[in-house]
């Protein structure tokens, strides 16, 4: 029988992937849109999709009761975690009453039997703690995305002890691909390397270049969240590929593979990566970018997710480096660059 699956984020980049997976195993396709004239869901072929928003409950008990998923994905989120400084009212709105509002539907509509749900959890939840993290090192957020998405982890823990809920946490480090959104810092280096290649004349303007994180590819974890929901029983796994580089060495290696070697000079806000053969600015670092407060170091651990999971991630930095770089390549190359229309 054709397994029915909702998706709410689905015009993000892991709601595009999943779809697809989920499709390639025969899944019917659903997926929560928040009506907004800017929407681009041109990508999603075959997927059924509703209007509707996460904090509003009845909206999305009336889709949930219509569909009857198997399966939700809930990947809605205000997910920017600089942004959730700005609006943390807003931040707090979706990812936390979004998610109760998704609970609370399933358990209304009494279909804890039939219904599984993934929570996209975060990395971001484990803050300050040091690496490397897994399902077992304390929390501590240092942002309002951080703490509202550890309220939202700790609400579908809730739900699965107290009313026997099939709610698993995917507790996911970075993951990137070239359907990043262009405000994350990967692919706003990739674009810009491509760009430059390209003639663009403005250096790439960045913030902590020192910050360290465990990047991989977005299509290995969207794999790894429909695993979670395949076992008899609900659980938590952290996914990560167990490397972790700097915003510096992603600048190094998307730049070395356009075939530029990026040198370091200067400190602090002074500093900046040059073109070793030219001497040419390439990146500067702006100070409006830094973050009230930072995550330094995610190196996520996902020996549970191997073990009992099967679940292995395929692709390495470099590849991705490459992958995303490529790819913005194609992107130059088709549309008007944004560096010259301005002018
Ligand atoms: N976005 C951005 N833009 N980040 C920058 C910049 C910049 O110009 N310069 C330096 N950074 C640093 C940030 O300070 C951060 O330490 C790191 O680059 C990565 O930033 P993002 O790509 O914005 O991702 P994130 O780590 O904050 O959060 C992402 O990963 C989480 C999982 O760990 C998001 O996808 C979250 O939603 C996700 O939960």
């Amino acid at each position: 029988m054709t397994k029915t699956a909702f998706i709410t984020g689905i015009t993000g980049q892991d709601g595009a992937y999943l779809a697809e997976f989920l499709q390639g195993k025969g899944y019917a396709v659903h997926g929560l849109v928040r009506y907004d004239a800017q929407n681009d869901t041109a990508h999603l072929k075959n997927v059924t999709l509703h209007y509707g928003d996460m904090t509003d409950a009845n909206n999305l008990n009336a889709i949930i009761k219509h569909i009857k998923p198997d399966e939700i994905y809930n990947l809605a989120a205000l997910s920017h975690v600089k942004v959730s400084f700005e609006t943390p009212a807003s931040a707090l709105d979706i990812n936390i009453q979004g998610t109760l509002n998704i609970l609370e539907a399933v358990r209304i509509l009494d279909m804890e039997e039939t219904t599984r749900i993934y929570q996209a959890s975060s990395s971001e939840m484990f803050g300050t703690s040091a690496p490397p993290q897994n399902e077992d090192t304390p929390m501590h957020p240092a942002s309002p995305y951080g703490a509202s998405k550890l309220a939202a982890y700790w609400l579908a823990r809730t739900y699965r002890e107290a009313y026997g809920l099939h709610v698993s946490n995917g507790i996911l480090f970075n993951h990137e691909s070239p359907m990043r959104g262009e405000e994350f810092v990967t692919r706003k280096i990739a674009r810009a390397v491509a760009e430059i290649e390209a003639g663009r004349l403005q250096p790439l303007t960045l913030g902590n270049l020192n910050a360290v994180r465990d990047w991989g590819f977005a299509g290995d974890y969207v794999r790894g969240m429909w695993m979670m929901l395949q076992q008899g029983e609900p659980d938590d796994y952290v996914l990560a590929t167990g490397a972790a580089h700097s915003v510096r060495e992603f600048v190094e290696a998307a730049f070395a593979y356009a075939g530029i070697t990026v040198e370091w000079r200067g400190q602090g806000l002074e500093e900046r990566g040059v073109d070793a053969a030219s001497g040419r600015t390439l990146v500067e670092v702006d100070p409006a970018l830094f973050r009230h407060a930072e995550v330094h170091h995610l190196l996520g651990d996902a020996a549970k997710a191997r073990a009992k999971l099967g679940w292995v991630p395929t692709t390495n930095f470099e590849t991705l480096v490459g992958m995303m770089v490529n790819a913005e390549r194609g992107w130059v190359r088709t549309k008007e660059p944004q560096w010259l229309m301005a002018g």
